[in-house]
């Protein structure tokens, strides 16, 4: 994973190709959701080509959070944008708007598609998706080195930094839900973690969406040394 391999990460996150020459990073993952297509040219995709490109060209907002809509039922288009809080406004930029040229082309004519770079996440559907809280789909990632001793401890290390985050984030406020930090783990190493929600949640579903990702943990990178869980 892109997590620097002589560093114990674990990240917790959101509780939300290249016909061209160019070539573009791939995302992590991406999810092509069949909730329903659309054809091309139609309404619905005059639509979410209208809300990609004003969340692509918006330079007013520099807090990393876009919930954005455009048309009327039933071919409305909802979108989210959403980056890493530790990521600077003009690389968040370019992260969205590669995701709003690389999510469509990957699920294309479909109605609803979500995808995760390394700094954003991209989501739209013709459902209302502003302020729900919603944990699938998901998918996780992990540093395929185990913890080389005391796993007990750094598990309970781990634990306790990131209940501390998940209270921080959850208080975040309604322009970000973000904390990142670091603790002493076993061995002297340091541990560092990054949580983060879409601020529209409230902070009740913030903390429950994070308990959930990090409830699997234990799921997906048991005794690892670096870890990721996107919800
Ligand atoms: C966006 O894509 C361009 C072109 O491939 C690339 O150079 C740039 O690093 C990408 N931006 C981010 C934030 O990944
Ligand atoms: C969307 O279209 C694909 C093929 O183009 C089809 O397999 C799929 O069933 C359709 N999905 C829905 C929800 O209609
Ligand atoms: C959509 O519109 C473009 C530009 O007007 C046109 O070139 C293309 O053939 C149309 N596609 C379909 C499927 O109608
Ligand atoms: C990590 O531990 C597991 C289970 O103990 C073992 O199967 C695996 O080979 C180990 N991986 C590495 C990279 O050491
Ligand atoms: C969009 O996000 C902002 C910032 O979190 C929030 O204040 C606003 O209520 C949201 N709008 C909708 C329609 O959910
Ligand atoms: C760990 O976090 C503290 C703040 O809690 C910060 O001052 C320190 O620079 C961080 N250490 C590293 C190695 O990132
Ligand atoms: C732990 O690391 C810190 C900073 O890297 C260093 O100052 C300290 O001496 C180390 N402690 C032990 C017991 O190795």
């Amino acid at each position: 994973m892109a997590m620097v391999s002589s560093r114990l990460v674990f990240l917790v996150s959101i509780c939300i190709l290249v016909s061209q020459a160019i070539a573009q990073p791939d995302f992590l993952y991406h999810f092509c959701l069949d909730k329903g297509n659309y054809t091309s040219n139609s309404t619905y995709n005059t639509n979410l080509n209208q809300v990609l490109s004003s969340l692509s060209s918006n330079t007013e907002i520099d807090y990393g959070f876009y919930n954005f809509s455009y048309g009327k039922s039933p071919d409305k288009v909802y979108s989210l944008g959403l980056c890493r809080g530790d990521v600077k406004p003009d690389i968040c930029r370019s992260c969205l708007n590669n995701a709003t040229n690389l999510l469509p082309l990957l699920c294309s004519n479909q109605k609803e598609a979500i995808g995760w770079y390394d700094y954003c996440v991209l989501r739209y559907s013709f459902r209302d998706i502003f302020g729900i809280m919603e944990d699938s789909p998901s998918f996780y990632m992990w540093n395929p080195y185990n913890v080389s001793a005391n796993y007990d401890q750094f598990s309970q290390d781990l634990r306790t930094l990131l209940d501390s985050q998940r209270g921080q984030a959850a208080k975040g406020g309604s322009l970000r839900k973000f904390a990142a930090g670091n603790a002493t783990a076993p061995n002297n190493q340091t541990l560092y973690s990054l949580v983060q929600c879409t601020p529209d949640l409230s902070d009740q579903d913030c903390s429950d969406c994070l308990a959930g990702a990090m409830e699997e943990i234990p799921n997906c990178c048991d005794g690892k040394q670096g870890g990721r869980v996107q919800l």
